[in-house]
Order: C-alpha cells, then structure tokens, then sequence
C-alpha cells in the first residue's frame, strides 16, 4: 500500500525549513490558495515579489508572472510548481514579430500587459496590468503615439477610459474570448438582481453588459464591499473560492464560456496542484531562471509600472 502524503503539513514544513513565501494567483485551485502566503492579482504579487525578505519565492501563478518575480527581486530563488503554466496571451506575442511591430511605429511610447515574456517587457517602456492600465496610459505625455500589447481587449476597454487613441497588438487571452454574450444575457434575464463584474480581458460585446469591470482583486473588492448580494461572475473561476470566503452569505455565479463548460478555467494556471508545489519545495526545482541581460533590460520598464501605480 502507498503512503499517503499530507501535502498541506508537508509544505507548510518546508516553507519554515526553507524560508520561503508562497506567492497564489486567484486563478489557481482553492487548496492551492488556501496554503499560499498571500493570493492576490498581478500587481499586488509583483509588489509583493519585490518586498519579500524570504530566500525563495515559491509562485503559484503562470510562468510571467514568476519571471516578473525574479525580475524584480533577482537575488531570491524563484520556484514555479510546473514551468510549463504559461499564458496565451504571452505566447501570441512572439518577440521577433513585437520588434518588427514597435519598428513600424518610430516615436512611439510602448506600453506592454505584464501578460507578456520577459524579452517583450524588455522592449517596452512601461509595464501594466490590469488594475493599473489606465492610471499608467494617464500619465503618458500627450504628443506621444502609443503601443499597446498583447491584449486587445484590455487595451480597448483602457482607450475606452482614457480618451487616448492606442495602436494595438492583436493579442487575446483563450480564457476570456470564450465567454458567449447570449448565456450572459440569458442568465441577465434569469437572475434581474443580479449585477454583472468582469475582467478586462472580455471581449467588448461581453464587457458592454458588466456593471463593474476591473482586475480580479478590483472585482473580489467590489463584490465584497456592493450592498448587492448576487453576482455573475465573468472571469476565470478560481475567483469564486475567495468571494465565497470573504463574503460568505452572497451568491456568485460564474458566466459560462462558449465551449459547453459550466463555468471557465485557465488551462496554464490549473497545471499548477498541491501535489507539484510540494514536490518542487522539497526537490527546489523547477527553478525560474533568466539570462542576466534580460532580466536587467526588463527591470526598468516594470519599476516604472511600480513608481508610476504608487
Ligand atoms: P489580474 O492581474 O487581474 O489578476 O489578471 C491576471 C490574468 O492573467 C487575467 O487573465
Ligand atoms: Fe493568460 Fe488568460 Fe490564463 Fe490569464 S486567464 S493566465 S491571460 S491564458
């Protein structure tokens, strides 16, 4: 008979043991979440990557987002439970195709979603995500043209925002494309108390419906704090589990995507289980690694992301 291992005890061992942090996205699943040392969107981990004082950083994310971590406190070691938790958002922004792309518009001021590689960041001249895209193209001098990539969606909702015209990447995520605007209609008219909250990276036909649109620490905020007590949830359901834990007594339910599924997951983020974040604690591997040179170039578009959100 197999021994039958307590992950949970067996990772809160080694994060003492090891001095290490455990960084979770809300994308990731509950037990996951449940075990990290902090849960948060893509900015608040970043803010914390960069303050920790642990010697590792184990990150329960996808694979830019732990890039984005040693980039910002290169001196820790970076664990990620599966290298192969990417994004596809990164992936369809090639940085040989984005070169030839920022080559066409000279003069221009490039802003890049931190859901990029580390190589795209570096030829960028500032990062954002998705709770501070608009506060970032705000401050960008008005004579300056503007490129942004890889979501068009985002970037859309952010010129939408602001006012400014933006040249954009035809980038989209696989995740937030899919949600079908008939069934979030349909589920409007079933439930006509409920309000709608969804992330930018929806498509525009989608986000027209939503009552608050914003990162998905912004829409666990607003979900919490809306004296409003049921919710359609247009976003990746791993959210689900800290608005049930933060305000228990509401009803969320999550919008479904076009592919016949209930609700919607992240391929990438759900590689990551309870399972391979022990086995990566107790083996230090895999281990996020970044040529010096990239990740000095890519620094310096992501600390300005940091000055430019305080
Ligand atoms: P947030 O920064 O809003 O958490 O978004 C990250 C992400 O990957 C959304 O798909
Ligand atoms: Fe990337 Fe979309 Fe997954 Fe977010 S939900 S990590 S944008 S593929």
């Amino acid at each position: 008979m197999g021994v039958t291992v307590d992950y949970e005890a067996e990772i809160r061992a080694l994060k003492r043991s090891m001095n290490a942090v455990i960084l979770a996205h809300y994308y990731q699943e509950s037990e996951v979440q449940d075990v990290a040392d902090f849960v948060g969107d893509s900015l608040a981990l970043a803010q914390a990557a960069e303050k920790t004082d642990a010697d590792v950083i184990v990150f329960c994310g996808v694979h830019f987002m732990a890039e984005t971590a040693k980039i910002l406190n290169p001196t820790r070691q970076v664990l990620l439970p599966d290298l192969k938790a990417g994004c596809s958002l990164s992936d369809r922004c090639p940085p040989a195709a984005f070169k030839a792309f920022k080559e066409k518009h000279p003069g221009a001021f490039v802003v890049s979603y931190v859901n990029s590689s580390a190589a795209v960041k570096a030829m960028s001249d500032v990062i954002c995500t998705s709770s501070n895209a608009v506060r970032i193209v705000n401050q960008i001098p008005k004579d300056r043209p503007i490129l942004f990539a890889p979501d068009q969606h985002l970037g859309r909702h952010v010129m939408k925002e602001t006012g400014r015209d933006m040249v954009l990447w035809p980038g989209s995520c696989i995740v937030h494309e899919i949600f079908s605007e008939k069934k979030l209609v349909g589920l409007k008219v079933e439930h006509p108390d409920a309000e709608v909250v969804a992330h930018p990276e929806c498509e525009q036909q989608v986000l027209r419906h939503a009552d608050f649109i914003g990162s998905t620490k912004a829409i666990l905020d607003y979900v919490v704090k809306s004296p409003k007590s049921k919710f359609i949830v247009v976003t990746e359901a791993g959210i689900l589990h800290q608005m049930k834990k933060s305000a228990p007594h509401k009803t969320y339910i999550p919008a479904p995507p076009d592919n016949g599924c209930a609700c919607n997951e992240c391929p990438y983020m759900r590689l990551n289980t309870l399972e391979k974040l022990y086995r990566c604690m107790r083996d230090r591997t895999p281990e996020l690694v970044l040529p010096a040179d990239l990740q000095g170039a890519a620094l310096a578009p992501l600390k300005r992301m940091l000055e430019w959100s305080a």
